[in-house]
Order: C-alpha cells, then structure tokens, then sequence
C-alpha cells in the first residue's frame, strides 16, 4: 500500500508546479530559474525533476513539492496535503484523528461561526436589504460567505457553547469578550448587530471575523477580531485564497483598502483584487503579494487618506523592488462607489493606472504653480521614490520625464538625486547593505522555517506512527531543522557585520564571523 505522500509525488511533475510559480529553463537534466524565495537577480535556483526536489544554492532554500507549495502559498502542511492532493485527483486515505490540536478547535469554532452568521443572514431582511442596496448580490453573499448578527448580547456565544464548545476555545478564537466590572457576569459576543465578513487564509479557512456595523452611528464602522494565534491583522490579505491564481495569471495585483471594495470589485470580474484590513499594506503583506507577482495597481479612496497611503505603499514596494502603478479614483469616491456607478468605471480606472511617480509628479504638477515650490516638492517626494529604482534605465527615464514636465534641467534632477540619502537607498546601494536587505529577508525566511516547523511537530504527533504521512513529515521535520539553523547562522552574521559597520564592535566580530560563515558553509553543503 502506498501512502498519499508518495502517490502525489507519483503523480505531479516537481517541474510543472514549481513552473506555475517561477520561470524556469532547461539546465542539463535540471531546470533553473530565480528563487522566489529569495531576492536575487542572477538564477541559482535548481529544480531536479530526477530527484523530486528543488534546491536554491543563494538561500539554502530546498525541498519537494510540498515544501515548495506550502511555503509560497503561505500553506501548513495539512493544507498543502489537501491543495496538492486535489491537483493530482488523489483521494487523501487519512482519516482525522479524534484527538485535535487547539489550533484545529479554534478552526473549528470559527466555521461554526461562520455557519451561524450566515444563516442569520438569509433570515434578516433588513441585512439583505442592506447589501443589495450596495450593490453586492446574492452570489457575491454567498462566494464571501457574508453573514449578519442581530444587536444581541449573547446570540453566538450561546449558539456555540450548546454545539459544545468551551468558553476557553470562544476566548482564544476572538469571539467572545469579558466584562471588567462585571467579573461574575457570563461573557459577551465582540461581534453585535453588525454584517459579517470573514476573513479567509489563504486556503481559504475562516481564521477571523471583521463585523461593519449596520447603524449609521455606531462605532466602530468596521470592528476586526482581535490577533490570534491564527490572524494577524498586520498580514492578512483580505480576498487572497480567491485572488492568488488571478494574480498569478494576470502577472499583477489590484490592492484596494475595504471589505466592500474588494468584494464589488471581484463582483465586477477583477479577480485579481486583494485588500488590507483595517490596516495599512505592511511589508508583510507586500512581501506576500511579491511572491505571486511583483507589479501591483493601488486603488485606493480618492482623499486626502488614500493618497497618503498610497505614497506610503508605494515607497515600501518599491524598496521592495516591486513595480508600482496607482489607478486615480475621483475626488471623494472608493472603488465600491464606482463598481455601483458602472463596472466599466471601475475598469477603465484601473486600466488607466499610471506609474506611482508618475501619478504622484501629475499631482505636484496640479497643485502647485510656483515654479520654485514645484522644484522642492519635486526634491521632497519624487526624488526619494526614483532613488528607489534599482533599473538605471528607469531611473534615466524618470528623471527626463521629470525634466520634460517641470522644466527643470536634467543635471540639476541627477545632482539633487544624488544627494539623497534614504535607508532604502543606501540599502539598494552599497554591498554591505545589501546584506541588510537579505537579513530583513532572512529574518521572515527564519520565522517562516519556525512556523512550519512548529505546525509538522504538532501534527507528527497526531499521526499513527509508520504511517507514510508520517514518515514523510518526519523528514520534513528534520529538513526543517537543518534549515532552521543555517537561517539562525545567517541572521547572526548579518547582525554582527551590521554591528561592524556601525562602528560598536571590533576585530573579535570579524573573527567570529569567520567562524560563523565556515559553519554556515557546511550547513549549506549538508543540505545539498
Ligand atoms: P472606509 O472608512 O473607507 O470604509 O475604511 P469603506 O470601505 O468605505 O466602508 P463602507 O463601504 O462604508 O462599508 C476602509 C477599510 O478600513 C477598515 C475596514 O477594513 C474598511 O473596509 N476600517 C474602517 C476599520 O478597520 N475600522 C473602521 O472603523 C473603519
Ligand atoms: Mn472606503
């Protein structure tokens, strides 16, 4: 009998899934391509279609197809069991243990969540009524699993502890609040009279819930789930586990900033459209995102608040090395209003999405007459973004763009962008910061490892021993650890050589370094 494992090894060709992700050719026997895991211009990222299995000689990243997937779609090892199992049509045998983790249970609560929401949904006139009046249709409720709960102080709280769930689990899921006067009280539901959306991983589990209040008065407008230890508000990509194959295939990414916006805008058929929620896009998010693709369109409110927040997206993806288009809502309108407006509207604002420094130069351009003020803003705010550009050709080609538009001389644009001093472009400039790049790289790469190593420990126990799942989680296990400490040797150098730079430590630092690199070589070479 063979196990799962093997039969979806068996069956999926390592070079056609990686292909689904990264470029690659033929190099011998092998193929190659630029690792996705790690930034990097020249391809040192081997697939050997023989052996099964992937390697990246810059990184150390390596791997079979389960590592592979897992890691770039943010997956656990179940989910990646689950995704790959169905992409090669095999029946998965393993049956689930009765013995579950807390993570399981919290998973559990959650869908039951969801359920509950969701059928008071299609009881509550008054909520249905509300999303139709914005537009959202019966399929849209259903494809976003919408859900309303009436203004009640205990309604799922009671629902779920007569499913047989424990106050403890409701806690620990974000569902459930107590009191702090009222200690002896009975705890309350965080999410009252409000229409629900839950929020989705990335394979498309309900790990949060993020309620918009139905009364114009109340506040907050838009109440999120506290962080769990399955959401992180900072992280999570609203829409992701529908939008990741379209971005993927469009080769770019719509990002908007609501609830409403994404959902209208995939009802619209820009399936590619991902959101933040409640936060800012973060680098976490961006980093994410760049694995998928990295060009992105901001599409973000037509106010003063969406244009800050675009400039911020925009520098922290383009210090990402990321391509930054901006589509120009109108004054004073969001995505959702324009998809209500018409999906025409919507798409031809999108298809008329300029380059961020473009559409940021159009602005000061706008605004400002004075032809000395222009040249400051200028200085201020579009010089440090083209100071971004890692292409010289881009930079060449913004500079006379600036020039040709504001009519200040091209020598004069070089001379002040060559005084600019960013982190960032420090950072894309001289050979010891790139370390810093990587290390910012190296530490999520490490917190990755740990996670991924954490879920297979918890799950190896769950197996029955010497079953084939097993067995191959437990090599996944001890890969995982190999990795884990060439990421830990990595990030110890890159601290001590930073530590260097800044003049806090001496001649001993270089040694070690030495030292630490020599072992970090024969980690590498183990994991060869
Ligand atoms: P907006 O205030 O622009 O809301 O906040 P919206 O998307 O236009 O809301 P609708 O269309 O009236 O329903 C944008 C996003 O910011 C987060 C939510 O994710 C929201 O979708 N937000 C907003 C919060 O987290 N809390 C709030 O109180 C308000
Ligand atoms: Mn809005």
């Amino acid at each position: 009998m063979r196990g799962d494992v093997d039969t979806i090894k068996e069956r999926l060709d390592i070079g056609e899934v990686v292909g689904q992700y990264v470029k690659l050719e033929k190099a011998g026997k092998n193929l190659k391509g630029r690792c996705p895991f790690h930034n990097e211009k020249t391809a040192s990222f081997f697939v050997s279609p023989d052996r099964q299995s992937f390697y990246c000689f810059g990184c150390g990243a390596k791997g079979d197809i389960f590592t592979f997937v897992g890691e770039l779609e943010g997956l656990d090892f179940k989910a990646t069991l689950k995704l790959l199992a169905e992409r090669a049509g095999v029946e998965l045998t393993y049956v689930r243990p009765e013995v579950k983790t807390e993570k399981d249970k919290i998973f559990a609560v959650l869908e039951d969540a969801a359920l509950y929401f969701e059928s008071n949904l299609r009881e509550s006139a008054e909520a249905k009524k509300y999303l139709l009046s914005r537009g959202i249709t019966d399929e849209s409720m259903k494809t976003w699993r919408l859900g309303f709960v009436p203004e009640e102080w205990r309604l799922l709280y009671a629902h779920l502890t007569s499913l047989g769930y424990s106050k403890e689990i409701l806690f620990k899921a974000g569902l459930i609040k107590q009191s702090e006067e009222h200690k002896d009280k009975e705890p309350y539901d965080i999410f009252r009279g409000r229409l629900i959306f839950p929020l989705f991983d990335p394979s498309g589990r309900v790990i949060a819930l993020s309620g918009r209040a139905l009364m114009k008065e109340a506040e907050p407008k838009y109440l999120n789930s506290p962080d769990t230890v399955l959401f992180n508000k900072s992280e999570i990509l609203y829409g992701l586990d529908k939008a990741k194959d379209e971005v993927r295939k469009k080769n770019y990414a719509v990002l908007v900033e609501g609830q409403m916006d994404l959902v209208l805008s995939h009802q619209a058929g820009v399936k590619n459209t991902v959101a933040s929620s409640g936060t800012a896009f973060t680098q976490a998010h961006l980093e994410r995102l760049k694995r998928l693709s990295a060009r992105i369109i901001l599409a973000f409110d037509g106010d003063t608040a969406g244009k800050k927040a675009a400039e911020k997206s925009t520098i922290l993806a383009l210090s990402l090395g990321m391509e930054v288009k901006v589509a120009e809502l109108p004054e004073g309108k969001d995505p959702a209003d324009l998809v209500g407006e018409s999906q025409d509207k919507w798409k031809d604002v999108l298809r008329e999405s300029k380059h961020a420094i473009e559409i940021f130069l159009g602005e000061i351009l706008k605004n400002e007459k004075d032809a000395r003020k222009v040249g400051k803003a200028i200085e201020r705010s579009i010089l440090p973004l083209i100071a971004l550009l890692s292409s010289a050709i881009e930079r060449a080609h913004f500079v006379s763009l600036i020039a040709k538009r504001s009519g200040i001389r091209e020598e004069v644009l070089w001379e002040d962008l060559k005084r600019i001093k960013t982190p960032h472009i420090q950072k894309a400039k001289d050979a010891e910061s790139e370390n810093e790049a990587q290390q910012a790289e190296t530490s999520t790469a490490r917190e990755r490892i740990e996670e991924r190593l954490a879920e297979a420990l918890l799950w190896q126990k769950e197996l029955p021993e010497s079953s084939s799942e097993r067995i191959a989680l437990e090599k996944e296990v001890a890969e995982l650890t190999d990795r884990l400490s060439l990421a830990l040797l990595e990030e110890e150098i890159v601290g001590l050589k930073v530590a260097i730079a800044e003049g806090q430590v001496g001649d001993a630092a270089v040694r070690r370094i030495e030292e630490l690199a020599r072992k970090r070589d024969e980690e590498r070479r183990k994991l060869m």
